[in-house]
């Protein structure tokens, strides 16, 4: 008798938003309040909680752009991430909390006392989005703007940044506070381990000033897509997250970031993939093509326009999307490509492509019933083209409630989703081990 092969199971991620573009906020079911309202991200946290997510992601940049303000994107005045994660992780039990902070707008000292921090909180639900942000970044902390722009530079200061704060997380080995009431001995010096620094970015003399996460070190996760981008993720980082618009993309990048991983020496199924997907759904197709022009048409079309990164010219908004065009600024060539042949695939104009784009910051657009969501999701899935989505919910809660409703139970029936956590923390939830800490290992080797 053959041997029946274990179904592989999808991980989902509930795009909190916070940090990115959006219109939402004009829609007359949507209050116009909610990103600065904590109840409301609790709120959204339970519901994804209730649906078995692994976890939260949350988006986010230091700098609030003057173009963003013009923009009118509701995300202009929003929480920072720890600080909002903290109160969510009081009020949730299961759901892992990871979110973005850049290396170019933080120190790795703070990086890893908040992180730390998080997981303590949350009993191990913490994970970090290492980005080195796009572009010009922030003036912050006086990093040069070159240096931002130059993609080796900007990976040298992540992996930099990324070894230290996991160093910071070993610095209390487990057994390291004794708590003797009796003694009087709180800690065993031995135990607790300064890190010395110097490599000409950093200069670290002393131990983090916490005891070791609970997960060890909480979950690495990243979204560069340069080739520098792909060989740190690979190599170093839990979770990928990215954006593709179609399965042959998709199995492109799932094979670049699991070989990277393999030459890493790592095992592939220790890195986990997640795609980017804006979903609206509906009872029918019609009514869910009806929800997504609701939310198009509050999208000034010159602002749906520059969000897609792509300078079409004197081109007219209702051609056919071109053959030809040039990328705009700092954008992505990758993500313009991608774009372009999502809007060929589907025979869209430019007008079209814009629309439909501008209500997934910048992910594909998955406008569909039940069957044909879980279909498509499924499909890359088996495809093996993902490991799993970021869901992105253009319709913000109510779009959330379709998708845990309707969706998740779907993915449940075809034996595509969990109906219980496996384990407590984010890693055991991922599949992905706790890291030895460095001087335990050490000490076992000598
Ligand atoms: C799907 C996706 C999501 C991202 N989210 C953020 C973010 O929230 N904040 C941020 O500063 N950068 C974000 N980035 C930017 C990258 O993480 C990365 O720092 C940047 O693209 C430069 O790296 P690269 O040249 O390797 O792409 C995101 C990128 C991708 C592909």
């Amino acid at each position: 008798m053959g041997e029946t092969k274990k179904q592989k199971q999808l991980h989902l991620a509930g795009f909190i938003f916070s940090g990115r573009a959006t219109q939402a906020w004009r829609h007359p079911e949507i209050d116009a309040h909610q990103s600065l309202d904590v109840d409301y991200y609790i709120e959204y946290a339970q519901l994804a909680e209730k649906a078995k997510f692994d976890t939260l992601f949350l988006a986010d940049g230091a700098s609030l752009h003057l173009e963003d303000v013009e923009k009118h994107y509701w995300s202009i005045s929003t929480f920072e991430p720890v600080t909002l994660f903290s109160a969510i992780a009081a009020r949730t039990k299961h759901i892992g909390l990871v979110y973005t902070a850049s290396v170019t707008d933080n120190e790795p000292t703070h990086v890893a006392r908040q992180l730390a921090s998080l997981d303590h909180i949350s009993h191990g639900r913490a994970g970090w989005n290492v980005v080195t942000t796009p572009g010009p970044g922030t003036d912050n902390l006086g990093i040069s703007k070159q240096e931002t722009f130059d993609s080796a530079a900007k990976y040298k200061r992540a992996r930099s940044f990324l070894n230290i704060v996991r160093a910071l997380c070993d610095s209390f080995e487990e057994d390291a506070l004794v708590r003797d009431k009796k003694t009087g001995i709180y800690a065993d010096l031995s135990k607790i381990h300064p890190l010395h620094v110097d490599d000409g970015l950093y200069k670290i003399d002393s131990p983090l000033r916490i005891e070791r996460p609970p997960q060890g070190h909480p979950v690495i996760a990243q979204a560069g897509t340069s080739p520098e981008g792909v060989a740190f993720g690979g190599s170093s980082a839990d979770l990928i997250y990215c954006a593709n618009y179609s399965i042959k993309d998709g199995q492109e990048t799932f094979r670049k970031l699991k070989a990277a991983a393999v030459a890493a020496g790592r095992k592939p199924e220790h890195l986990v993939i997640l795609t980017g997907v804006a979903v609206i759904w509906g009872p029918t197709q019609e009514v869910a093509e009806r929800r997504l022009k609701e939310l198009t048409e509050l999208w000034p079309i010159e602002a749906a326009v520059q969000n897609l990164g792509i300078d079409f010219g004197a081109a007219n908004l209702d051609d056919p999307f071109p053959d030809h065009y040039d990328i705009g600024g700092i954008r992505s060539s990758g993500r313009a490509a991608a774009i372009a042949s999502f809007a060929r695939d589907n025979k869209l104009t430019i007008r079209q492509t814009a629309e439909r784009c501008s209500i997934g910051l910048g992910h594909r657009p998955l406008v569909g019933t039940t069957q044909s969501i879980a279909d498509d999701l499924q499909a890359w899935l088996e495809a093996e083209a993902t490991d799993g989505f970021a869901v992105i919910q253009p319709r913000l809660i109510d779009g959330l409630r379709d998708f845990t409703e309707h969706i998740v139970p779907e993915l449940v029936r075809r034996g595509l989703f969990r109906t219980e956590y496996e384990g407590k923390t984010l890693r055991e939830n991922l599949g992905i081990p706790k890291p030895e800490n460095i001087y335990s290992r050490k000490k076992v080797a000598s």
